[in-house]
């Protein structure tokens, strides 16, 4: 068991469940959340907090050594879509800040690294479906670029100084607790709040398009087990692919529509569809399920009950 764990970027969409559960299993003192930003109530209430630049490499190692910080959860970055509007900025935080967190595990500062990674990693040339763990990479946008690079620092970084650093590539998440943070897969969050709200979605991607994705809760659940795994079993240090379902934004307005039977969609791609159309629509998840006993619980129709219960 850790003695104190550190999540920076505790405020997203990611970092607000994420501490709140390793908060629930290793005690509320114990889980620092740390962001550039004061997240919601709950959070901000229920712990330890630091406002803190994951590009600050002095204030990062101070906190680290000064709270006897032994695991940390690097979640800050600029995501895809967002990404595409600020390339030298998406680049700059999410290889910084990964650097940052991963010479302090070889200064044997702390013992071990969570950074996750994303399908973003992927590209045009990747076979798309049922994509393999290992296979052509080649993204096309700085996001995807900035993930893969990340990837091969992770697995150099254990390789070379023995850092005990894991990783996820995390498909698109639905959660009902904290709004995404400007990815590519952000409709399938925001379809629920406007069907709730205003019974009708105009969704920015085609009808057509595939995506993986996954409930927030088996993403929460596989950084968890990942994280408790044995070194041992944790034979790719570069990232893992994890599937939970892979669904068209039509299907899943379809099954919203079982419950809310009114509910009209109308689609209007913008620049989302290029970044979606380079992706992956499904995902081989056997590594993972192999190494560390991942398995989602989740599928499409499970996902949107409890989506719609909760907003609702
Ligand atoms: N949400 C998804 O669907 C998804 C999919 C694949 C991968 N990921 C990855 O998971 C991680 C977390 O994603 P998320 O969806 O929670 O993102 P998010 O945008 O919701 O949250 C990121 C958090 O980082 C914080 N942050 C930004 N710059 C910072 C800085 N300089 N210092 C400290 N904090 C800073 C933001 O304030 C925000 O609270 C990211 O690495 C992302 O690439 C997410």
């Amino acid at each position: 068991m850790p003695n104190k764990i550190l999540v920076i970027g505790a405020c997203g969409q990611i970092g607000t469940e994420l501490t709140m559960k390793l908060r629930s299993l290793y005690g509320n003192d114990n889980v620092i959340g740390a962001d550039i930003r004061e997240g919601n109530k709950e959070l901000m209430q229920s712990g330890p907090f630091e406002i803190l630049d994951a590009m600050d490499r002095e204030k990062v190692s101070q906190v680290c050594e000064s709270q006897k910080v032994d695991e940390v959860y690097l979640m800050a970055a600029m995501l895809s879509a967002t990404g595409e509007k600020f390339p030298d900025k998406a680049w700059k935080l999410n290889m910084d800040s990964l650097f940052i967190v991963l010479d302090l595990a070889k200064e044997g500062k702390i013992k071990k690294v969570f950074w996750p990674s994303s399908i973003a990693v992927f590209g045009p040339t990747t076979p798309k479906e049922q994509t393999p763990q290992h296979t052509i990479m080649e993204p096309t946008t700085v996001y995807g670029i900035s993930k893969q690079t990340g990837e091969r620092w992770c697995e150099y970084y254990h390789r070379k100084y023995g850092v005990d650093v894991r990783s996820i590539r995390y498909p698109g998440l639905i959660s009902w607790k904290t709004l995404p943070g400007g990815g590519t897969t952000d409709y399938a969050v925001e379809i629920f709040h406007k069907a709730i709200k205003e019974g009708t979605y105009s969704c920015f991607l085609s009808k057509d398009t595939a995506l993986p994705m996954m409930y927030m809760e088996d993403a929460i659940r596989a950084t968890v087990d990942i994280m408790k795994a044995p070194a041992e079993n944790i034979k790719e240090r570069s990232s893992y692919n994890l599937s939970g379902m892979s669904f068209t934004p039509q299907e899943m307005a379809r099954f919203i529509e079982k419950h809310l039977p009114d509910f009209e969609i109308t689609y209007e791609p913008d620049s989302r569809q290029q970044i979606a159309d380079s992706w992956p629509s499904s995902i081989d998840d056997r590594q993972a399920r192999a190494d560390w006993n991942w398995s989602a619980a989740y599928d499409l129709e499970k996902t949107v009950a409890e989506m719609l219960q909760h907003l609702s």
